[in-house]
This record gives C-alpha cells, structure tokens and sequence, in this order.
C-alpha cells in the first residue's frame, strides 16, 4: 500500500483517537494527535501564569516551546520543552484551555507547520479539528466523526473518571458543548468537514467496526490510486 495520509477530523467524544491509534496501529503508520500538540501549548502558558486572551504575549513566548510526539500509536509520549507531559495534559482545565489557544491564529500557524512536517513522508493518520481542511488538504483519505452529544458526553466522562477526576456527566456535557461551539465558531480554521470527507456517525458503533469501515473506504481508495485515478 502507498503510504497515505488519512485524516481524521470530528468534534471532541466523536472517536478519532481512539480509531485513530488502532486504524495507524493497523495499518503500521505513526499516529498524531494534534490536539495534545495544543494542550501542551496551553498547559505551557498556564504554567508561566500567561493570560490567555495576551496574544502579543502569548505570539512572543511561541518561541520558547518544543513539542514532540513520541512512541507508537498506543503508547505516544507527549513531551514538552524535554519533559514528559503525556498525563498533565489531560485535565478538564486544560481541555477548555486548549480551546480557547486554539482560537489564536499564531498558535495555529506555529502548531500547523510542526504537523505537516511531521506528517510530510505520509504513512501517517493525523486526528484533530482542522487536518482534511487545513493542514493537509491533500490528504487522500479524509474521515470527519460524529455522534450524538450525549455519547459523546458519556464517552468523555468515562474517561475522566478513570483518571481520577471528578466530573458529573452534566459537567463533562456542558464542557464539551461550550469547546464544540469556540473549536466550530472561530474565525481560524474552524471545525467542520471538508467537502471530500467521508463522515461517519460512531453514535452506535464500537471503536472497531469504525476501524473496520475505516479499512475498507482506505483499501478501496489505495485501489483507485494504483489505477491512477
Ligand atoms: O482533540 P482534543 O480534545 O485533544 O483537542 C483539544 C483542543 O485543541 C480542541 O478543543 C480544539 C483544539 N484543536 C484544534 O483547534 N485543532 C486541532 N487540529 C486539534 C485540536
């Protein structure tokens, strides 16, 4: 198979990185979460007390950040400036936080040219809001993700409750409603599908027959480009 990249777009509990690391684990490709990319970024400007709305600040400090993205698609270290990050940036606050850095079209900028650099040899599945639309608009197979709100809600709180934090599902729903409406309304490349994506509704579907339908729109696209079409 040529080496593709497959873009996987979709709002927040939608499923793109849990099919994500299974469609790259699958597949033999390197996984990128993109959106750990802006995480580390917010939990950067916490940590240096940055107001989040300083955007001359916050433009000046860019500079000052080393992201990278480590390990294979189950197991990706997230380590900033030299640290491992993987868990810290995984709290509600930094969630919201990344949401609201997002917005900033430096941050972007500088988040965007460090995706497609890692992405530039293909062999890559790449999750975020904006990658079929945006970072690779010539990415040859595009998924955008959907599910109902509270799927999705219950999917997330899931996961925060593992981790320790304690959220109610009306928290996490509230939570993700208010990050859907800031990543869908920004005047940046916002969220939405891109006109050549394959949408999928994962509402009642597990995360493998996803990856299963996932396989097969890929194998038949990889056909039609040895054909040459
Ligand atoms: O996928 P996630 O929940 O980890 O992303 C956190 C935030 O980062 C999300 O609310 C919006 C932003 N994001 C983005 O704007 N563009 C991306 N490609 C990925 C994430």
């Amino acid at each position: 198979m040529k080496k593709l990249i497959i873009a996987i777009d979709g709002p927040s509990g939608s499923g793109k990185s849990t099919t994500g690391k299974a469609l790259a684990n699958r597949l033999g490709y390197l996984y990128i979460d993109t959106g750990a990319m802006y995480r580390a970024v917010a939990l950067f400007l916490l940590r240096n007390n940055v107001s989040l709305s300083d955007e001359s600040e916050i433009t000046k400090l860019l500079k000052k950040i080393e992201i990278d993205l480590k390990g294979d698609p189950y197991n990706l270290q997230v380590v900033l400036n030299g640290e491992n990050v993987t868990d810290q940036i995984r709290t509600a606050q930094i969630s919201q936080s990344a949401s609201i850095v997002s917005a900033i079209n430096s941050v972007r900028q500088f988040l965007v040219e460090r995706q497609r650099y890692l992405g530039r040899d293909g062999g890559v599945v790449m999750d975020g809001r904006d990658i079929g639309t945006h970072v690779f608009p010539q990415a040859q197979v595009k998924f955008f993700l959907f599910a109902d709100l509270i799927e999705r809600a219950r999917r997330r709180n899931l996961e925060e409750v593992t981790r320790g934090e304690h959220m109610s599902l009306q928290e996490t729903l509230q939570e993700i409603e208010e990050r859907d409406s800031r990543d869908s309304k920004r005047e940046y490349a916002p969220l939405r599908p891109a006109t050549d994506s394959i949408q999928l509704n994962t509402s009642n579907l597990s995360p493998n027959q996803v990856v299963d339908l996932m396989m097969e729109h890929i194998k038949k696209r990889d056909e039609a480009i040895q054909l040459g079409a």
